[in-house]
């Protein structure tokens, strides 16, 4: 079947967090079970120059504010997907992808991300053939469904695609005031509670989850959280009437950039089976941290995260005196919201060489950290499925999570035998506390440590297995057009 992709990031071209990893990762894996795959991203000004091709295709955006202009690029096929660079530089080429440098969202994200939709609909619209699947992620693409069911309801050329929404992030949703509507070529009837309306404004994530044929979301315990008022941020109730329409798929790891044994951004590589490169991992990473005589024996504790609420670093803060007199090396490296960079500025200042941090955007040191720390801390308030911790497993560093989303689904409880990390429950410092310090006193006990490594490290969290069960959602949309059904 062919599926498109549209998202608003995409590694190698463009990426804020996860939802980039997986756009990347995905398709390959869809690509591996004979699917034809195709992404379209924006074109950003981080996107680098790349394999790009100029001036593929252009169209006319028929956006109500304006018409855009825009010209689809080639960027080259990648494991048999072929990538689309959306480019149209009034709307893209910016600092960010989403906000200024400032961390302010740009005035004008509704309208640029509803251009991206329509431009994306036009330029399938002039191929031979129609897709099977259109599969959007997160609020940013949510409008696709929506104009496919409402400006091209009547449209021939795609009464045959069905739409598929993968909710990555509850806890941002696009919301605008309602004079964006006329802007987006949307109907003002569509201000309604059945339509888009949300507590007086317009909440384009709602949009995708009314108007699309499937709903999925990152993890089978977040597809369950966000229908109770506690996690869906309002829109628990719109996610129930879809119950049986929403399935959770556990994101999977590409180990082809996320694997010890052939990473080139670490400086020594390590296998389950010959695990002295980690050490040296470690002390490389102490020493970029500016440690000047390492304590290997210490363990270092590993962060690499957006500093949002939702990452649960306040927990950070409240135990800030009980974590310090742990003795460890925490190594935090991240960048967002203020009062997060100014709390780990702070502890950065007050326990100097025991408190590492780099605030910023650095793959090279997310591996790194990844490689050379012992834990992995992800205390997460709510996690759609989270990434770091799957990739930790494979790097041999044990998780310690909260028990939330997909850590909850991924990270499985040490009982001295079998299981790959330490979890806790309950949002408090003390949960916190407790499930560092059981961690610390398995990793003074060498073997069983050693054991808790290893059962990590032989986890395979590879895409095959999710990629078959999206495999199946396409085919139960699209009956006979599956796979199965051509094969
Ligand atoms: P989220 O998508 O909520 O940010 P995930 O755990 O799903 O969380 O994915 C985060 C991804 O972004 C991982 O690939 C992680 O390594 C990467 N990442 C997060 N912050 C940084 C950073 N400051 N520098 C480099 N990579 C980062
Ligand atoms: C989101 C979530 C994260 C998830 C990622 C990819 O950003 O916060 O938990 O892993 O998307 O699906």
């Amino acid at each position: 079947m062919r599926i498109v992709f549209l998202a608003s990031e995409c590694v190698p071209y463009s990426k804020t967090g996860g939802l980039a990893d997986v756009v990347g990762a995905l398709p390959e894996a869809l690509a591996e079970l004979g699917h034809e795959v195709e992404v379209l991203v924006p074109r950003y000004r981080m996107t680098k120059p790349g394999p790009v091709v100029a001036g593929a295709s252009n169209v006319t955006v028929p956006l109500s504010a304006g018409y855009k202009f825009a010209a689809i690029q080639q960027g080259g096929v990648t494991k048999g997907v072929r990538h689309y660079l959306v480019e149209c530089p009034e709307l893209f080429d910016r600092d960010g992808l989403y906000q200024t440098r400032e961390g302010k969202d740009y005035p004008d994200n509704a309208v640029r991300f509803a251009a991206f939709s329509l431009a994306s609909i036009e330029f399938l619209k002039r191929r031979d053939t129609p897709p099977g699947v259109i599969h959007c992620h997160d609020w940013q693409t949510s409008l696709a469904p929506v104009y496919l069911k409402k400006l091209y309801a009547r449209d021939p050329f795609f009464r045959e695609t069905s739409t598929v929404l993968t909710i990555h992030n509850l806890g941002y949703q696009g919301l605008f005031p309602p004079d964006v509507l006329p802007q987006i070529s949307l109907d003002a009837g569509l201000f309604s509670i059945d339509g888009v309306e949300f507590f007086g404004q317009v909440n384009l994530l709602k949009g995708g989850v009314l108007f699309s044929d499937f709903i999925t979301t990152v993890s089978h315990t977040y597809a369950s959280e966000i229908q109770t008022p506690e996690f869906g941020y309002g829109l628990d109730g719109v996610l129930r009437s879809r119950a049986s329409q929403l399935r959770g798929i556990l994101n999977g790891a590409d180990y082809d950039a996320w694997n010890p044994a052939t990473d080139n951004l670490i400086p020594a590589r390590y296998t389950p089976q010959k695990l002295d490169g980690k050490q040296v991992c470690k002390k490389e990473l102490l020493l970029k941290m500016g440690v000047t005589a390492p304590v290997l024996e210490r363990p270092v504790i590993g962060i690499v995260s957006r500093f949002a609420a939702q990452k649960g670093f306040d927990l950070i803060a409240l135990a800030t005196e009980d974590l310090m007199k742990m003795d460890t090396y925490i190594t935090a490296l991240g960048a967002g919201e203020a009062q997060y960079e100014s709390l780990f500025r702070t502890l950065a200042a007050t326990y100097p060489g025991k408190f590492l941090l780099k605030i910023g955007y650095d793959n090279e040191l997310a591996h790194q950290i990844e490689a050379g720390a012992d834990i992995f801390l992800m205390p997460s308030r709510y996690e759609p499925c989270g990434l770091n911790q799957i990739y930790s497993l494979k790097y041999g560093t044990v998780p310690v999570v909260r028990a939330t989303g997909g850590l909850d689904d991924s990270i499985e409880e040490f009982d001295g035998a079998s299981g790959t990390g330490f979890k806790f429950t309950g949002y408090s410092a003390g949960a916190l506390l407790d499930a560092l310090r059981k961690a610390l006193r398995t990793y003074a006990q060498r073997p069983a440590w050693m054991r808790l490594m290893q059962n990590g490290m032989k986890k395979d969290f590879s895409w095959a297995a999710s990629a078959r069960v999206y495999s199946d959602i396409y085919a139960e949309l699209g009956g006979n057009s599956s796979v199965a059904a051509r094969n």
